[in-house]
């Protein structure tokens, strides 16, 4: 049996995760460590804290002594760290948060499984651990920086990152590869392009363009909507993080992919005209509306409004996700196609998670971002 500690599980990838091992594995024991920022809503996993195997502790992955006395109480094999401020938008407006969570927490908890992991020293000093253990550090391909037209991001790819939030992811990676290399600590990093699927909070790019969408909203694409993004299905992405937890070899960075890449713009048409397809083929999806619309002549691309431009806005990320696939046979099984409907069918019949995730301080977050655009 194998005792995970998964934080930010109440997030959106996270949460995905969660299930996702619940139902691959019976024989496994799960902390879920998360710190119930505005991104993380217990909502999400209600029925997954009803299963025996699993434990809920609300705390920080940046406070020692939460971390510690998780790992006094359970023998715990594997830490699986999601928790992070992931939102490269609101990471310009508050960089310091994001060190704080992204890098001092990543070492909190690298040093705290470091403490408990380690059963005797060899005889140059470096630590012996206990049988099993490993620590994986969900990380992004940010990290490597912006492509022009050109060329795929591989694993020996230089570091090179230009927002408050992918330094801190890149940060983040770098104190796991210092475990690695000076105590020896059994490590993965796994970097991952852009996720799409259920439970994705409406900050980001689809969710909130189909939560516009169904206000009657217009739809606002940064800059010219050039930029290029490598979507994976969120289930894809759980699935490639289980393989290295459990198959990667030691000290390995994996970047996993969707061979999908899309510019913004075609994204925001895409999602419009298949909400308006899902709506005229399913009349009941029209309960998903927050007015009432005789007919659905609206819905069309005039709703899109070009906004000013993120600053230092990344132009284009594709990953080469050869080394998963080879060492590990993982690949991107879900095509965008077949994903992009299951996403928005479920915003289309989850809409009071909707609701229940945006009901705290989002509007005023709207506000901020959007308002003066
Ligand atoms: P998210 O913002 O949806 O969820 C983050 C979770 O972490 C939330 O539940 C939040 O409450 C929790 N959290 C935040 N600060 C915490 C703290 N100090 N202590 C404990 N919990 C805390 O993020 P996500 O999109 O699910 O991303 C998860 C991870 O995957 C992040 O590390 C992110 O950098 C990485 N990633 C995301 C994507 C993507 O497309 N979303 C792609 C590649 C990598
Ligand atoms: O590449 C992996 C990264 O993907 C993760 O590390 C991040 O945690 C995750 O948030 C995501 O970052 P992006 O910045 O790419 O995602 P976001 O959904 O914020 O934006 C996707 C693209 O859409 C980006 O080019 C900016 C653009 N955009 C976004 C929003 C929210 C718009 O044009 N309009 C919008 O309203």
């Amino acid at each position: 049996m194998k005792h995970y500690l998964v934080t930010g599980g109440a997030g959106f990838i996270g949460a995905n995760y969660v299930k996702y091992i619940l139902k691959e594995h019976s024989d496994i024991q799960l902390v879920i460590l998360d710190d119930l920022t505005y991104a993380g809503n217990l909502g999400t996993i209600k029925d997954d804290l009803k299963d025996p195997r699993v434990e809920f502790v609300k705390g920080s992955i940046v406070d020692p002594q939460i971390v510690q006395s998780i790992f006094e109480k359970h023998p715990i094999d594997f830490v699986v760290n999601f928790a992070a401020e992931s939102h490269v938008d609101r990471s310009i407006e508050n960089p310091q948060l994001f060190l704080q969570t992204n890098i001092l927490g990543t070492q909190n908890m690298l040093d705290t499984a470091k403490k408990f992991w380690t059963v005797g020293k060899d005889e140059k000093g470096y630590p012996i651990y206990r049988e099993g253990v490993k620590y994986l550090q969900v990380s992004t391909d940010e990290v490597y920086g912006s492509l022009g037209e050109t060329g795929y991001f591989t694993e020996k790819t230089p570091l090179d990152p230009r927002s408050p939030y992918s330094a801190s992811k890149t940060g983040a990676d770098l104190i796991v590869v210092a475990y690695s290399e000076t105590y020896k600590m059994p490590v993965n990093i796994t970097r991952c392009s852009n996720n799409y699927g259920p439970y994705h909070f409406p900050e980001k790019l689809i969710p909130l363009i189909i939560k516009n969408i169904l206000e009657g909203k217009k739809l606002p694409v940064y800059g010219d909507g050039s930029n290029v993004r490598d979507w994976l299905y969120v289930e894809d992405h759980c699935k490639a993080i289980d393989s290295v937890l459990l198959r990667g070899r030691t000290g390995e960075v994996y970047n996993v992919g969707g061979h999908n890449e899309m510019k913004n713009i075609d994204i925001v048409k895409l999602t419009i005209a298949t909400i308006r397809r899902l709506l005229e083929e399913n009349p009941e999806y029209g309960k998903a509306l927050k007015f009432s619309s005789p007919d659905l002549s609206w819905l069309n691309d005039d709703l899109i409004t070009f906004v000013k431009d993120r600053l230092g806005h990344d132009q284009r990320y594709a990953i080469d996700p050869t080394k998963i696939t080879t060492e590990l046979g993982w690949y991107p099984e879900t095509k965008f196609a077949d994903g992009i409907v299951k996403t928005i069918r479920w915003y289309l019949e989850n809409q009071d998670w909707v609701e229940e995730v945006t009901s705290g301080d989002y509007q005023k977050y709207y506000e901020q971002m959007y308002g003066n655009r």
